[in-house]
């Protein structure tokens, strides 16, 4: 009984998601970090998205020339996600090289990401893969969505 209870109310429990996922869709977005295309910023980022049927989907920074271009590491991922035939999501692990805070999605990213709902958990996620979990809604609150549209 104790032990469910611990489960439930553990930190990086997403229902129906064990701790097991939770590491892969870490270490994953770590990986897509490395292959970050960023000879402009030299600021690679990764990004990994778990699906609802529990398929993870990676991403990283693409940048061009033509700065105004380049896309970030979570629009890849989703973007990629979505033309692989997924629109249903729990999570995301995003990561940078920053090794002192836990840093979120930029507010671009944020609005993206909320197209496919506001049930998100989130992965701030530093290079020693420490994490900091949060929400979507807790990052993009007030949020401009399809509901208000009428879908
Ligand atoms: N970047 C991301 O990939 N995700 C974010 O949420 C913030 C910024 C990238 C874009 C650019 O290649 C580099 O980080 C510096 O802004």
């Amino acid at each position: 009984m104790c032990v469910w209870i611990f489960f439930l109310l553990c930190p990086t429990h997403i229902p129906g998601t064990d701790n097991a996922k939770v590491k892969e869709l870490v270490l994953k977005c770590m990986h897509a970090r490395e292959m970050a295309y960023c000879p402009y910023s030299r600021f690679p980022v990764g990004a990994a998205i778990l699906t609802a049927d529990g398929a993870i989907i990676t991403g990283c920074n693409v940048e061009n020339s033509s700065f105004g271009l380049t896309v970030c590491a979570e629009r890849t991922a989703i973007q990629r996600a979505v033309a692989e035939g997924h629109r249903k999501f729990s999570a995301i692990a995003v990561t940078c090289d920053i090794k002192d805070s836990f840093v979120g999605p930029c507010g671009a990213c944020r609005q993206v990401l909320i197209e496919f709902g506001t049930d998100w958990v989130v992965y701030l996620t530093k290079p020693d893969g420490s994490y900091k979990e949060t929400s979507l809604k807790e990052l993009l609150p007030l949020a401009f969505s399809p509901a208000h549209l009428g879908h």
